[in-house]
């Protein structure tokens, strides 16, 4: 069976559009992420990565068009409506910012201890479960301020998995962390993959990153989509505007602006 059949299509938007005041941020973009895979999505700072995946959980509504999770349009539904739904999200958010005042146990048991009625006994052991999953079981009574940035983030993760989600979507992952540090993350983006069958969306400019986790790339570009395809596709494209931001090198706008 063709991996991109219709069926595989778990998220769909459809001619969406968002300005912010007189600023056009997504034009009209159509997307289908597809059961499974890991999609990546790359563009200059700026273009609307963050807005797009915000989209897709209901923290932005669209101007116009329509956002579709397993062919319900969550830009209709109610707040109300829209917490059931995101609890079938996990969210990486850029920055991965830990509740400061919480040990690393308690910040993944909180939504545990929002969305269930389970008891506590249990929720401590299924967040410990998360902690294992990223490694981390050992700094369970650690508070935020005593990690490492790769530790947070990985924290940050096991939140995210709490509510066992359906798709995992990681807002610039390893952004701000070494090299070794990133890798450790793009492994467990595909050990969750794996493991828990999860359809991931990761938004980067780590190219790096973007090659090792991603089953498809797409490029957002002035508030469209200018480039679906592969690894091996995208790094023999010939359009200018994706080799400079494969290669990371400045183009003539920019270099005209710093008079270089
Ligand atoms: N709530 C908001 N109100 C007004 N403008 C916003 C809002 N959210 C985002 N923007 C603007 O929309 C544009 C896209 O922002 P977004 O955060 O999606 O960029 P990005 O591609 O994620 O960039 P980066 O790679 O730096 O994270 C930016 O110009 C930003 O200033
Ligand atoms: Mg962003």
């Amino acid at each position: 069976m063709n991996v991109n059949d219709n069926n595989n299509t778990i998220i769909e938007l459809k001619n969406v559009r968002k300005s912010f005041g007189s600023l056009v941020v997504l034009d009209d973009v159509n997307l289908k992420i597809y059961r499974g895979q890991t999609t990546v999505i790359i563009g200059e700072s700026g273009t609307g990565k963050s807005v797009l995946l915000k989209h897709i959980v209901g923290l932005i509504r669209p101007d116009a068009g329509s956002v579709f999770f397993e062919g319900e349009n969550i830009a209709k539904l109610s707040e109300r409506a829209l917490m059931t739904v995101r609890t079938k999200f996990g969210f990486l958010f850029q920055g991965g910012a830990l509740f400061d005042s919480m040990s690393a146990i308690d910040n993944v048991a909180f939504p545990l201890r929002e969305h269930t009625d389970m008891d506590d006994d249990i929720i401590l052991k299924v967040a410990i479960d998360k902690l294992r999953l990223v490694g981390l079981e050992h700094v369970a009574k650690q508070m935020p301020a005593s990690l490492s940035g790769g530790q947070k983030k990985r924290v940050a993760l096991a939140r995210a998995i709490a509510l066992n989600p359906q798709v995992i979507l990681y807002d610039e992952p390893t952004t701000g962390l070494d090299p070794i540090r990133s890798d450790v993350i793009n492994e467990l983006i595909l050990k969750l993959k794996r493991q828990l069958e999860v359809t991931s969306i990761v938004v980067t400019h780590d190219m790096k990153s973007a090659y090792k986790v991603a089953d498809r790339i797409l490029m957002l570009y002035k508030g469209k989509f200018i480039f679906d395809g592969t690894v091996e596709q995208i790094k023999n494209s010939t359009d200018e505007r994706i080799q400079q931001f494969i290669t990371g090198q400045a183009g003539q706008e920019e270099l005209k602006l710093l008079k270089i």
